[in-house]
């Protein structure tokens, strides 16, 4: 099975964050496979990027859907054997949503960011046992970062988006157990912060591109063997869970 090949899967690849992930490890060579709940968007996006002569390939994946993931982790068993890098991206904010119960948002908002997440990892786990390099990098929030809440000064003190912030900081504290569960098989589990980015989730209010965000996601995505695992950060280092 294709063995100098590096084969990953990125969750919620359609658009934003993700689609810039997704863009940037297949320009590092390695073939992609774009996660979309509607696989006609996912068609759409990857359409650009094979002009580009890039190895993409979309995928139905819903993470919060137990069939759509047994299904995706069947395909890539028998299309590739293996999983290198799972990126865990797909998330949703909906703290803003006026037309839903305090309660609601939350159900909603932790089936996709945490449950989704654990749903997605557990299946891809068996793939990614039998990786040389397991990766995984779960795309996080700063704003759930409980050190820096906890400073008066910190930029965005006065932040409170209970239900996305409770969610990232179930993610991850995920991220910290997976890391040490998956630790015999090689593989490095982080967390990364990919800033305040212009995106639909942000109402393209963001300062940073999508590009500019995907950088710190590939460059743990790509760890080499020396790097580390169980961390949270961001582009300027290292940051407290
Ligand atoms: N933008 C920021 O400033 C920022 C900052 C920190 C962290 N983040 C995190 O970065 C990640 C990407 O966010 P973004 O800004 O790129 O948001 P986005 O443009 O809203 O993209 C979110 C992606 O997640 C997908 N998704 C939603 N629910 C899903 C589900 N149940 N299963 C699979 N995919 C699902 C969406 O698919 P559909 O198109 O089908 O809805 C979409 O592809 C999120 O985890 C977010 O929390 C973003």
């Amino acid at each position: 099975m294709e063995t100098n090949k590096t084969f990953a899967l990125v969750s919620g690849a359609n658009r934003g964050i993700g689609l810039a992930i997704a863009t940037g490890l297949a320009r590092r060579g390695v073939d992609v496979l774009l996660g979309c709940r509607d696989l006609g968007r996912g068609e759409a996006a990857c359409a650009t990027l094979q002009k580009e002569g890039l190895n993409v390939r979309p995928v139905q994946l819903d993470a919060t859907d137990d069939a759509s993931v047994s299904a995706l982790a069947l395909l890539i068993a028998q299309d590739h054997g293996r999983l290198d890098i799972l990126v865990n991206n797909a998330g949703i904010g909906l703290d803003h949503d006026a037309s839903l119960s305090t309660t609601e948002r939350m159900r909603r908002t932790l089936e996709v960011n945490v449950v989704g997440v654990a749903r997605l990892t557990e299946a891809m786990t068996p793939l990614l046992a039998r990786s040389k390099r397991p990766r995984i990098v779960n795309v996080s929030s700063e704003l759930s970062s409980f050190g820096l809440r906890s400073k008066p000064d910190w930029i965005y003190a006065n932040f409170a988006m209970p239900t996305y912030q409770a969610s990232k900081a179930a993610l991850n504290s995920l991220t910290l157990s997976y890391a040490r569960l998956l630790k015999d098989k090689g593989a490095k589990v982080n967390a990364i912060c990919p800033g305040y980015t212009a995106t639909e989730a942000t109402n393209f209010m963001g300062t940073r591109t999508p590009d500019q965000a995907a950088v710190i996601a590939i460059k743990f995505a790509l760890l080499e063997d020396d790097g580390p695992t169980g961390v949270f950060v961001n582009e300027a280092g290292e940051l407290p869970w």
